[in-house]
């Protein structure tokens, strides 16, 4: 017997989605009693998945499919167009492994030395300055990071300039109007430079050493052989570049958690391994990817509900990392939940679950992690500051949310 599946009553929810922002699919889980509703968006049926159970489904290749899911706008914007993103199958997962093979160990020390050297470098010039905007300091910070881990020439872009360019892409891909504009001239002119870039080197015009990403996607070949489009590399090697700045956002989280629990600040000070503890924390308990999408690849039945092909699908992220059936206690942060927690790739999903090589769980979760672990360290250990009086609030339908002042800081010192 098919199920009728519980309804978010109403002729479309879009305006109620935008105004309440992350918890929307969780407010209407508690409401319905439910893991499964639908709602429609933008005039479509759109089901919603939330929950260790449901995200478990959602990641089953068989039954979802990515190739017509994400929003033309959204393409436009955050994700470039022909990138992994909308892959499917084998040529998604021969794809994959191209970012995959990114992530190396020595690839990964790489960019932990990488961003400790770059925290050094900043401290000091912050210690020379009057006041310090983290969120806008850490993305210039990390694109630094970026383009020396990927190979791409930043002094031929500038680092304040293009640090603001990848900004654009992610701050303003939710948006409407002139800042929508400026994100997709933003990406356009980046994909052109990156473009002649990729075309150098395939012409030996410049050299890039062979580790770098720089070089790689430019020479990699796909499952026919044949080399990627230019235009393709570009938006896979900006699939690097954008979310590494992005990480700026979890920084400033990072602050303002250092700031508003300093009992915790404490346990830090006792030794490193509650860095990791710090950092799961902040990636479950603040807002950043609201939810990801899929279509149903084939009819299928899920827990007596009719999932139809086609049908736009979408996994609650941030609901499913503040579910009341998974967490304890889901809105109080407390790094020590993670002592316990078991790695279940689908109960705590900020960056999606599932698996890295065949699923579309984040290429960039280990570099995430690490880069954060490096940056709390400095926070806590090589650096002191104060925080002045400024608006802290963030806001739930902000996508990205950030607290607003982008986190001052006064009196920045370097402890070596
Ligand atoms: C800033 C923090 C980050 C967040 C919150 C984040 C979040 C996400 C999310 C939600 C997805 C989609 C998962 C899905 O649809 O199932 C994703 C995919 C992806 N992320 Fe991240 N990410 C971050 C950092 C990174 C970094 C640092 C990199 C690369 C260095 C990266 C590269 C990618 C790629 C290539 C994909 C596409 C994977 C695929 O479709 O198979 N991300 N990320």
């Amino acid at each position: 017997m098919v199920k009728s599946m519980p309804k978010d009553k109403g002729l479309d929810h879009t305006l109620k989605i935008l105004s309440e922002g992350y918890p929307y699919i969780l407010n209407r889980r508690n409401t319905l009693q439910s893991n499964v509703f639908e709602t429609r968006l933008l005039g479509e049926r759109v089901i919603c998945l939330t929950g260790k159970e449901a995200a478990e489904l959602f990641y089953s290749n068989d039954k979802f499919r990515r190739s017509d899911a994400a929003p033309p706008r959204v393409k436009k914007t955050l994700f470039g167009e022909g990138g992994v993103q909308g892959l499917d199958g084998d040529a998604h997962h021969h794809r994959k492994g191209m970012f995959m093979s990114m992530m190396s160990k020595e690839s990964l020390q790489e960019i932990v030395e990488l961003t400790d050297v770059a925290w050094d470098k900043f401290t000091t010039k912050w210690e020379k300055m009057d006041s310090v905007k983290l969120y806008e300091e850490s993305k210039k910070l990390l694109t630094l990071v970026a383009c020396h881990w990927t190979g791409v020439p930043v002094k031929d872009r500038g680092v304040k300039e293009f640090s603001q360019e990848l900004g654009d892409m992610f701050e303003s891909a939710a948006s409407v109007g002139v800042a929508h504009y400026k994100s997709r001239r933003s990406r356009s002119n980046i994909e052109k430079w990156l473009i002649e870039l990729v075309e150098k080197v395939r012409n030996e015009e410049i050299q890039v050493e062979s580790h770098k990403a720089l070089y790689a996607f430019s020479t990699y070949r796909d499952l026919e052989g044949n080399l990627l489009d230019s235009k393709v590399v570009a938006v896979e090697l900006l699939n690097l570049l954008r979310p590494i700045v992005a990480i700026s956002v979890y920084i400033t989280f990072t602050a303002l958690a250092l700031h508003h629990y300093p009992k915790e600040v404490e346990k830090l000070k006792e030794g490193d391994s509650s860095l990791q503890l710090f950092i799961q924390e902040v990636r479950r308990y603040y807002p950043f990817f609201p939810f990801t999408s899929a279509r149903v690849n084939q009819d299928f039945e899920w827990q007596g509900y009719s999932f139809k092909e086609g049908t736009l699908t979408l996994l609650d992220l941030y609901g499913t990392n503040h579910h009341p059936e998974e967490w304890e206690n889901p809105d109080r942060f407390s790094p020590s939940r993670f002592a316990d927690w078991t790695g279940n790739p689908f109960d705590f999903i900020p960056q999606g679950g599932g698996e890295f090589d065949i699923g579309h769980r984040c290429a960039g979760e280990w570099i995430t992690i690490d880069i954060l672990k490096v940056s709390l360290k400095h926070m806590v250990h090589h650096m002191t500051y104060t925080v002045p009086d400024q608006d802290l609030d963030y806001s739930y339908s902000d996508i990205p949310s950030l607290p607003k002042s982008g986190f001052m800081m006064k009196n920045v010192r370097h402890v070596q």
